[in-house]
């Protein structure tokens, strides 16, 4: 029986194009490197049954719990170790590795979390416990330049200085609800959006690390992959897609000598064919059903055979 969406843990995104990316690729073992509610994991064992073996990871132990109930390998962790947390669990190469990026529902659901400017909770938005900093730290001891840069560049805030001017003036704050009243009352009236989704969306970035994180997951990741293996990564902000399409890129460019040398100096030969030349965006049905689909961008590459 279909689930009622409102108590669904957390929809996947694009999970008809994931799994048909990674088809290819089977049979063998992949990663799902952010199990959040299972959603892309529990296709993937629909579809390819015992052809597939999954590894679990997440930063997030209430994710992992239902992933060992789902039976699957899991580990706990940042998926920035990704290549040490899957050999402690498996020995062989992924014949896939996928990251689906960001906040799972069920985490922005839980007030007690700090992710929504929709419920009161504590200032929180740690994802897992190897988070380094909490939202209340950042809001309460970050000087206003700093919170400025943060909240301009991973909330991509036009009014970024006037809230991190209203935070100082505000401090303390011990809850999501006072935060986002205060942001509420330093912004212009009538904007799109709530008008602290882009302060809290920054916020949780930089409490989780989440940029960083992407950057040597991704690296870790293709390194891992066995020849003709396949990374699939959904990225639902403009800094996370652009950090996996420049890794791309960098992987399948081969030789970087500079133009007009008459032989090769470098060596360096291409690791990855990228499979998405465009990245691939949810359709309006899906994006009409699960409103969290329309940010979503997905890039593809495989690895080289050596
Ligand atoms: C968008 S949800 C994934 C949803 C999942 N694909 C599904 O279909 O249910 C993102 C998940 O990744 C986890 N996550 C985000 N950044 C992480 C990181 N650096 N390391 C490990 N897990 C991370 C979050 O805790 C969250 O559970």
């Amino acid at each position: 029986m279909a689930q009622d969406p409102r108590h669904e843990y957390h929809r996947p995104v694009l999970a008809d194009e994931v799994v048909e990316l990674i088809a290819p690729t089977m049979p063998g073992l992949v990663v799902d490197a952010t199990f959040g509610g299972g959603g892309h994991t529990r296709r993937l064992l629909g579809e390819f049954g015992d052809r597939v073996r999954i590894v679990a990871v997440d930063r997030d132990p209430d994710a992992l719990a239902r992933a060992r109930e789902l039976g699957v390998a899991a580990v706990q962790g940042n998926f920035g170790d990704i290549a040490g947390l899957v050999s402690s669990v498996a020995d062989e190469a992924p014949a896939a590795v996928l990251f689906d990026f960001g906040v799972s529902s069920h985490q922005v659901d839980t007030p007690e979390r700090g992710f929504s400017y929709r419920h009161d909770g504590p200032l929180d938005m740690r994802m897992g416990p190897d988070a380094p900093h909490t939202a209340a730290e950042i809001v309460n001891t970050w000087s206003e330049q700093d919170l400025a840069r943060i909240i301009r560049r991973y909330g991509e805030e036009p009014q970024a200085a006037r809230i991190a001017a209203a935070i100082v003036a505000n401090r303390p704050f011990e809850t999501t609800g006072q935060l986002s009243t205060v942001i509420a009352q330093a912004v212009p009236p009538r904007r799109a959006g709530h008008p602290a989704r882009r302060t809290f969306q920054a916020i949780r970035i930089a409490v989780n690390g989440e940029i960083e994180a992407v950057e040597r997951g991704l690296g870790q990741a293709i390194d891992m992959l066995r020849p003709g293996g396949r990374v699939v990564a959904i990225s639902y902000h403009s800094l996370e897609d652009r950090v996996v399409k420049q890794r791309f890129a960098r992987g399948a460019s081969g030789c970087v000598c500079p133009p007009g040398l008459p032989v090769c100096a470098c060596g360096r030969t291409a690791e990855l064919r990228v499979l998405t030349r465009k990245p691939i965006r949810p359709s309006a049905a899906e994006v009409a059903e699960n409103r969290r689909a329309r940010s979503a961008v997905l890039r593809a590459a495989e690895k080289v055979a050596a």
